[in-house]
C-alpha cells in the first residue's frame, strides 16, 4: 500500500487529521490496532474547548455535535460545603461544549465512511522505517499477515503507548514526566446530572468531580489510592463516597443508578521533545499527557491536528516546509502552557497522601484567591475555555 501520509493510531487525533488531510485534497490511511467497537466503547473525555468545536466544524463534523452538545457557560469549583461559580463566559466571552469523545470519534468514522476514507482496523504498526531518510516505510499486521505502508511522511497519533514516539532515537528526544500518587475511578450512569454545570470539588478525603454527557447521563470521578481495585468498589460504596465529597444539598439531591461503565485511570503529566524527527511527526497523547482534571487531553490533540493538518497543506498544497519545520515548537508551545494549567488544577484540587500542614494552607489559599480575586477567576477561565492557537 502506499499514500502521501500514513496516520498510526485512529483515535481521536488520528481520524481528525486524516478528515482534514482529505478536505484539502491529501491522501492518508489510518492504522488502528483495535477494533471499531473497542475504540467506542473507551469512555473518557467529555468537554470540548471552543476551538476544538470550530476545528470538528470545520471538519465537517460537527452537525451532530451541534445538536446534541450542551454548551456550559460556568463551572462550578466546591471545597466541602463552599461552594464557587465561575462565569467562563462573562470573563472570556466563550464558554465549553459538552460532548463526549465517544461521540466525536463515531462522527469522525461516519465521516471517513461517507467520503470513502482508508481506516484499518485490527491492523497494529509493528515497526516504521526510513524517517531520516526521502520516505517511510510503516510495518504492520493485518488479518493475520505482515504487510507494509509506504508513504512520504508519518503522523505518530498512536497514543501514550503506541510505538511512533519511540521510533524517534533516544539521542534525539528528552521527556519529562510527573506521576501522581492516585488516580480516578470513573463511573458512568444513565442518570439526570448532579448540577446544571460541572462540578471540581476538593475535600480531605479526595478530590471528586461531578460531569454529565446530557440531560440523562451522568460521568463523575473520585480520586483514588493507586493501590485501589475496581472489584473492591460496588456501585453502592461509589456513590457514598461521592457523597461525602460534594457539597450536603448536592449529596442530597443527587440521583444515583447502576453503572454503565466504571474504570480507574492513572494520573499522569508527560511532555516528549520534538515532536518532530525527519518525516514523522507526533500529535496528541503519543507526545504529551495531562491529568484529567481540566479536561485538556483531547483539546490538545485537537491542537496538534490543527497545526500539523495546516503543515501539511502548505507542504502538498503551496510547495512550502516552513510550517512543517515548525510544527514542533509551535504545537510545544500550546502543549507546555495546557501542561501547566492541568498540573496547577490537580495541585489545587487532590489530596496528595505525602503532603503537609503548609501545602493544605496553600491549597485552600490557592481556593480564596479565587474567591476573591475576578483577576484570578479570569485567568482560570480563559486557560479552560482554552488558550488560543
Ligand atoms: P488515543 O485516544 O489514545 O488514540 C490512540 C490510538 O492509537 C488508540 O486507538 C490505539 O488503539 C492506537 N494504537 C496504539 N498503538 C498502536 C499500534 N501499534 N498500531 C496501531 N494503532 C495503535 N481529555 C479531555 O480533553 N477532556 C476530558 O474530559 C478527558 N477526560 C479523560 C478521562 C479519562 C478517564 C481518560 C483516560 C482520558 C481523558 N482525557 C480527556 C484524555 C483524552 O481521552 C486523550 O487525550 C485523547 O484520547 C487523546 O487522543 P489520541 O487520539 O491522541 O490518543
Ligand atoms: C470530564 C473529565 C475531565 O477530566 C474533566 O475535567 C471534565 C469532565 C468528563 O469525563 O466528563
Amino acid at each position: 500500500m502506499k499514500t502521501q501520509v500514513a496516520i498510526i493510531g485512529g483515535g481521536p487525533a488520528g481520524l481528525l487529521l486524516s478528515q482534514l488531510l482529505d478536505l484539502h485534497g491529501i491522501e492518508s490511511v489510518v492504522l488502528e490496532r483495535r477494533s471499531r467497537d473497542y475504540v467506542l466503547s473507551r469512555i473518557r473525555a467529555g468537554v470540548l474547548e471552543q476551538g476544538t468545536v470550530d476545528l470538528l466544524r470545520a471538519a465537517e463534523v460537527g452537525a451532530r455535535m451541534d445538536r446534541q452538545g450542551e454548551i456550559h457557560d460556568g463551572v462550578e469549583i466546591s471545597w466541602h460545603d463552599e461552594r464557587l461559580n465561575i462565569d467562563i463566559k462573562d470573563l472570556t466571552g466563550r464558554g465549553v461544549m459538552v460532548y463526549g469523545q465517544t461521540e466525536v470519534t463515531q462522527d469522525l468514522y461516519t465521516a471517513r465512511d461517507a467520503r470513502g476514507g482508508t481506516v484499518l482496523h485490527e491492523a497494529e504498526v509493528t515497526g516504521i522505517e526510513g524517517i531520516e531518510g526521502d520516505g517511510v516505510t510503516v510495518h504492520f499486521t493485518h488479518e493475520g499477515e505482515a504487510k507494509t505502508l509506504t508513504a512520504d511522511f508519518v503522523a505518530g497519533c498512536d497514543g501514550f503507548h503506541g510505538p511512533s514516539r519511540k521510533a524517534i532515537p533516544e539521542s534525539h528526544r528528552q521527556e519529562f514526566e510527573r506521576a501522581y500518587p492516585f488516580g480516578w475511578l470513573g463511573l458512568l450512569s444513565e442518570t439526570p446530572p448532579a448540577a446544571p454545570e460541572l462540578i471540581y470539588a476538593a475535600h480531605d478525603r479526595g478530590f471528586a468531580l461531578c460531569s454529565m454527557r446530557s440531560p440523562t447521563l451522568s460521568r463523575y470521578y473520585v480520586q483514588v489510592s493507586l493501590s485501589e481495585k475496581l472489584e473492591d468498589w460496588p456501585a453502592e460504596r461509589f456513590w457514598d463516597e461521592l457523597r461525602t465529597r460534594i457539597p450536603a444539598d448536592v449529596a442530597e439531591t443527587l440521583v444515583t443508578g447502576e453503572p454503565l461503565e466504571m474504570s480507574i485511570a492513572p494520573l499522569r503529566s508527560f511532555v516528549s521533545e520534538p515532536m518532530r524527527h525527519g518525516r514523522l511527526f507526533l500529535a496528541g497523547d503519543s507526545a504529551h499527557i495531562v491529568p484529567p482534571t481540566g479536561a485538556k487531553g483531547l483539546n490538545l490533540a485537537a491542537s496538534d491536528v490543527y497545526y500539523l493538518h495546516r503543515a501539511f497543506d502548505r507542504f502538498y498544497n503551496h510547495g512550502t516546509s516552513e510550517g512543517l519545520d515548525a510544527y514542533s515548537e509551535t504545537a510545544l508551545s500550546r502543549v507546555w502552557k495546557c501542561e501547566r494549567f492541568s498540573w496547577w488544577m490537580t495541585s489545587m484540587l487532590h489530596d496528595f497522601p505525602e503532603t503537609g500542614a503548609f501545602e493544605r494552607r496553600m491549597q485552600r489559599a490557592e481556593f480564596e484567591y479565587l474567591q476573591m480575586s475576578e483577576t484570578a477567576r479570569k485567568s482560570f477561565a480563559e486557560n479552560y475555555v482554552g488558550l488560543p492557537y
